[in-house]
């Protein structure tokens, strides 16, 4: 990336900018070679809703939360049951406030994504996609910027989501940008989202994510449909390219999410009055009771139910890369099932409201 960055900071305003080098393509052939498209963008014309169609004045009630501790792996933690109640709910509200901000800041880096997707990718269909997945990723931060501000909690963006979003961005080929957002970035997405919507009973908040899901998943097969052809037929040294992207990419989310808490996390711990090094010590204490590592059911772990069997498919995980991500911990998943189930019809219930939902 050229990264020319210039920071302008105001009092309540803040951007950040910078050049890339990325590739724009005409094409003048608008019959597009994907057959699969037409369905996708059908699809996704027909789906669209109007976020502010939701139901915004629904009260938030303090005392019936966002997530309820028992919603919760933490409420399964000891050292969380011995918090007082009070440092529960505080903790509670404010994570889960760190976690909807991340939703806000992810969805504006793929509605800058999903432009550069449309300037860069040579098919015309799937330039039209593209289009359908801008207008779809604006309305996404539309919605959690508003939820974010009824709530009125607000965090940063972690570093490394960012700094995986800015790799993404940086580079001047949009079969890297699909691969980092439509395979990783977005399926990590769609499984938090998925994981957010199991846990909270908060109906407008329901309502968001069920909507923000069906859209996703769209965009989640939209790298499947479009990639997986375009990868087969690529020289094997542009494949091993891709591939090494591909790691790379995970490999920030991996080192992002193990290195412990950011300064958000951080600010969570404090306004709840627990200390950084207690709560460190519980985790662990969690892990070895083998809490963590436990879902409860119906919750998604994005990284080995959607990611690398998105990678898998679309064949981005060479025999070299393969050893590259044993060697980080992360095993190589190629099944399918719950990555399959995620995607495709999910995206045609044209409601509005999680009542009718049959997620
Ligand atoms: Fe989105
Ligand atoms: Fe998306």
């Amino acid at each position: 990336m050229a990264a020319v960055v210039k920071e302008n900071q105001a009092d309540t305003v803040h951007s950040e900018t910078y050049e890339t080098l990325m590739q724009v393509s005409w094409n003048f052939d608008y019959q597009g070679q994907v057959a699969k498209l037409d369905d996708l963008y059908n699809r996704a014309k027909e789906n669209q809703w109007n976020a502010a169609e939701l139901a915004w004045d629904t009260p938030i009630d303090p005392s019936n939360p966002i997530i309820a501790v028992e919603h919760s792996q933490y409420g399964k933690m000891p050292f969380f049951q011995k918090l007082s109640e009070t440092q529960q709910q505080t903790f509670m509200a404010h994570s889960t406030a760190q976690m909807l901000s991340q939703f806000l800041h992810g969805e504006q880096g793929a509605l800058l994504t999903a432009a550069t997707v449309a300037h860069g990718v040579p098919d015309m269909k799937a330039k039209y996609y593209a289009a359908t997945q801008t207008i779809d990723e604006a309305r996404h931060v539309e919605a959690y910027d508003r939820y974010v501000e009824k709530i009125a909690i607000h965090y940063p963006m972690v570093p490394w989501l960012k700094e995986l979003i800015d790799a993404t961005l940086g580079t001047n080929n949009f079969c890297k940008v699909m691969i980092g957002m439509n395979m990783i970035v977005e399926g990590l997405a769609l499984g938090a989202f998925n994981n957010m919507y199991k846990q909270t009973e908060e109906p407008l908040l329901k309502s968001i994510t069920f909507n923000v899901m069906r859209d996703e998943s769209r965009h989640v097969s939209f790298g499947h449909v479009y990639l997986a052809p375009t990868v087969a037929a690529l020289h094997p040294d542009e494949r091993e390219d891709l591939a090494q992207f591909a790691f790379d990419a995970v490999q920030i989310l991996v080192k992002g999410q193990s290195a412990g808490t950011d300064a958000g996390f951080l600010k969570v711990l404090e306004v709840s009055g627990i200390d950084p090094q207690d709560f460190m010590a519980g985790m662990q204490e969690a892990a070895e009771l083998g809490i963590t590592r436990e879902l409860p059911p119906g919750q998604i772990h994005s990284l080995n139910d959607l990611m690398m069997p998105a990678l898998v498919r679309a064949g981005l995980v060479t025999p070299r890369t393969k050893a590259l991500f044993e060697g980080i911990g992360v095993p190589v998943n190629a099944d399918l099932t719950v990555l399959e189930a995620m995607e495709d019809g999910k995206s045609d219930l044209n409601v509005l409201n999680a009542e009718k939902a049959v997620y």
